[in-house]
């Protein structure tokens, strides 16, 4: 493998993660990123991941783009495997695509030697994860993100899972693939809009922990988003770094964790008011905005730390202003919730400058009152 991965202009690199050690066995895992990584799946796989057969689940997007080749080429080197697809989008990260897949899966006979393929974005990675956690009490499985958002997000960190009426993400598990394989080509199908939303996450990274990061993405977006190889691998593999970090210190969102949700809190409101008609990472642009507005009139994030985000979206061709069809109220409400609202005391979590978090006096959260974020709020409008 390394041999063919030498040849090309852009190298594969690799991030080790970590998980605390509340975690299951493995207790580490490569996130590998470089072009065209998947063609060379059948030299890598059986090795990496031994099963008799492998089920590869995919949306309605990826299993025509990249699933049907991919189990063509397994099949061809010897390792049986089946596409399974389910319909794109969020609203397929449900308990009954879960039910539907693992039923597709017990008709077809996997057993317990089987390995799972999760081919696609984020819902993908979240629902196959979710059905690698619980088939027959838990099999391996690769993560093959194909969206940014999934690359340097969803696919580090192991949680799975899936959506129901009372909120997202409410139903799942801990299960952490035994590798992540970022094709870094893939990226050249996904929907530009799709492209712009996943940077938010990154920018995100750099505003809570690395400040040359978050500048040189602010001086790279031209070239991130014609997704010149170079650029876009450096920024999946510091993204990926960042979140194992904050990932491996804290295995289950006790502390330092939290930091991850910054501008979250505001952002999952405004994404669930939009009817999901914005995207995540367009949410949750907004949310930073608001909650470095939230920092700033806290006395917690430095003066002009806000104006620096919204440059740094604006470059990315983000929304930088809070639409006046949110209404102050009813992003309250809806912050009220997020599962992470316990007890009715919003936490926020907030950086003191770009590049650092605040650590909230420990707890890696700042209780703030409703009047402090209907101010934001309206001091972020257009
Ligand atoms: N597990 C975690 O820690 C974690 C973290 C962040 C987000 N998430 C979850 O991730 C999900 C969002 O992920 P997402 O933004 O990737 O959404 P997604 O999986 O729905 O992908 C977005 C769209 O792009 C399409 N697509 C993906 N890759 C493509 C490609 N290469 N070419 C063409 N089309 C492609 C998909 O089919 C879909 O239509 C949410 O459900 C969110 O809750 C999970
Ligand atoms: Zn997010």
């Amino acid at each position: 493998v390394a041999s063919r991965m030498e040849q090309r202009q852009v190298p594969t690199s690799s991030v080790t993660v970590t998980p605390g050690s509340a975690e299951a066995a493995p207790s580490f895992y490569e996130v590998r990123i470089g072009p065209g990584l998947l063609r060379d799946i059948s030299d890598w796989l059986l090795q990496l991941v031994p099963a008799r057969r492998y089920a590869v689940i995919a949306d309605s997007n990826t299993a025509p783009l990249y699933g049907a080749s991919l189990v063509l080429e397994l099949t061809t080197a010897g390792l049986p495997s089946d596409l399974l697809e389910f319909p794109a989008g969020e609203a397929s990260k449900t308990r009954h695509f879960w039910a539907d897949l693992s039923d597709r899966m017990l008709l077809a006979q996997h057993g317990r030697d089987s390995a799972v393929l999760a081919l696609g974005g984020g819902v993908t990675g979240d629902l196959a994860g979710f059905v690698a956690a619980t088939y027959m009490r838990g099999l391996p499985y690769v993560q093959l993100p194909t969206s940014l958002l999934a690359m340097i997000d969803s696919s580090v960190g192991g949680k799975t899972g899936v959506d129901t009426p009372a909120g997202k993400n409410l139903i799942g598990s801990f299960h952490q693939p035994i590798v992540v394989v970022a094709d870094v080509e893939t990226l050249r199908t996904l929907p530009e809009r799709e492209l712009r939303a996943g940077a938010a996450e990154a920018i995100k990274h750099g505003a809570i922990a690395d400040e040359a990061y978050f500048e040189w993405l602010r001086d790279s977006a031209t070239e991130i988003l014609q997704l010149a190889p170079a650029s876009i691998g450096d920024l999946i593999r510091r993204s990926v770094e960042l979140k194992a970090a904050v990932v491996g210190a804290d295995e289950r969102e006790h502390g330092l964790r939290k930091i991850l949700n910054f501008g979250h809190t505001v952002g999952h409101a405004i994404e669930a008011l939009s009817g999901f008609r914005l995207l995540h990472g367009e949410a949750i642009g907004m949310g930073m905005i608001v909650e470095g507005l939230i920092g700033e009139s806290l006395g917690i994030t430095a003066a002009g730390t806000t104006d620096r985000l919204r440059e740094a979206l604006a470059l990315f061709g983000l929304p930088i202003t809070v639409p006046s069809t949110f209404s102050s109220e009813g992003v309250l409400a809806a912050t009220r919730t997020d599962k992470k609202a316990r007890s009715g005391v919003i936490e926020y979590s907030l950086i003191e400058r770009i590049g650092t978090a605040s650590r909230g006096g420990g707890s890696y959260g700042t209780p703030v009152e409703d009047a402090t974020v209907a101010m934001a709020l309206e001091t972020a409008r257009d």
